[in-house]
């Protein structure tokens, strides 16, 4: 028995819980999802998945994205992706809708199936599924050789390392580097992007970890925020564009580890319904980055504002006009929109991971859940 717990310490590096060390590891876990497949430098984008069925991806009608939770949120970002800069349509589906609906598959689709664990049931019954129907399957798992992996006719793996903690981190943000990677192989491919800008993505792209440290350092601030809300009974969380997923995978975060009631929205879609929830009670949480629907955005918050809801904004670095608004907030580096996901995410995953601690919550082990759901 203290044999085990001795292990245990061993194995969380110092960090009072996995989930925390894994949210550290997120720098390391992205440069590892690079490795020998990004070279800024030469601009080149080097997968063999990809340059192995290139074809295929050029060919393809459509892409449709089969995942669950944190795993569909991240296909979710891709969709924004894969359309932006690629140009290739992409639907998003949640692998167990998907695999009951008698779906529409062609043998011109490419089906990405995304999967932490490569043992989801519903991920592994869609895939079964589209490949029966002729469709090429392209898997991103974490877990070398698992059932997922070995099903997908082509894949890449997203090198996290092991995800003990049961709410997903570093297999969130790596899953969005991998289909970054792909998207920008793919716009090259395609010619849906300059040479000039394809350079400019990749060394921003590089730039990343870096930036993810930096987000890191708001962790002392997001506590004392965490230490306010508490005892929140709701939170809301918004996002626009690239950054509505983020907001998606921010609730249920909170959600899963500390038992909070919280929904994510996008930001405009607010005055359709949950703007009714708020009032002084209410903390909302808006991913407010300087780029895309900023000054929309920013409407929003007057609106929550003007409502006596709680602020916490989530902006670039030096910005001005949420600071006046917000009660709190939280700062992230500068970078390109479409990679800003993978900085928002940070501090939504360390007031997640505070407020369970501070309720005395199971962080690593929540009630209820498992860390991969093989049953239907
Ligand atoms: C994430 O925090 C959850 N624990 C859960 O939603 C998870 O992402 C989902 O079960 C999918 O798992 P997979 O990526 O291993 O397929």
């Amino acid at each position: 028995q203290e044999l085990q717990l001795n292990l245990e310490q061993i194995e969380k590096g110092g960090y009072e819980h996995f989930m925390l060390k894994e949210i550290y590891e997120q720098p390391s876990a992205i440069q590892d999802t690079f490795r020998g497949r990004l070279l800024a430098n030469e601009a080149i984008i080097k997968m063999a998945g990809i340059e192995d069925n290139m074809k295929k991806f050029l060919n393809a009608d459509r892409i449709i994205v089969v995942a669950c939770g944190t795993s569909w949120h991240a296909g979710l970002v891709s969709e924004y992706i894969f359309e932006d800069l690629a140009r290739i349509p992409v639907e998003v589906e949640y692998a167990s809708e998907f695999r009951y609906r008698n779906p529409i598959i062609t043998e011109k689709d490419i089906v990405i199936a995304i999967s932490q664990s490569g043992e989801t049931a519903d991920t592994l019954a869609a895939i079964k599924l589209a490949k029966s129907k002729g469709a090429f399957v392209f898997g991103v798992c974490n877990v070398v050789g698992s059932s997922i992996a070995r099903e997908s006719d082509a894949g890449a793996y997203t090198h996290a390392g092991p995800e003990i903690g049961v709410a997903s981190t570093k297999a969130f943000t790596t899953q969005i580097t991998v289909l970054t990677l792909m998207a920008l192989r793919l716009a090259r491919a395609k010619g849906t992007i300059s040479s000039s800008d394809f350079r400019h993505h990749l060394i921003e792209l590089e730039l990343i970890p870096e930036k993810v440290k930096k987000a890191l350092e708001s962790d002392a601030y997001v506590k004392t925020i965490a230490e306010i809300y508490k005892d929140a009974k709701n939170c809301l969380y918004l996002g626009r564009g690239f950054n509505f997923p983020v907001a998606l995978e921010g609730a249920l975060k909170l959600k899963e580890i500390s038992y909070i009631h919280a929904e994510g929205y996008p930001a405009a879609e607010m005055k359709h319904g949950p703007i009714a929830l708020i009032d002084e009670q209410m903390p909302v949480i808006v991913i407010a980055t300087k780029k895309g629907h900023y000054e929309k955005v920013v409407s929003n918050i007057q609106e929550i504002k003007s409502r006596k809801g709680k602020i916490i904004g989530i902006v670039t670095e030096g910005d001005e006009s949420v600071k006046g608004l917000a009660d709190h907030v939280i700062e992230v580096p500068e970078s390109s929109e479409f990679l800003t996901p993978l900085l928002t995410t940070i501090p939504l995953q360390l007031l997640s991971y505070h407020i369970a601690v501070k309720l005395g919550k199971n962080v690593d082990q929540p009630r209820n859940l498992a860390k991969s759901v093989t049953v239907e």
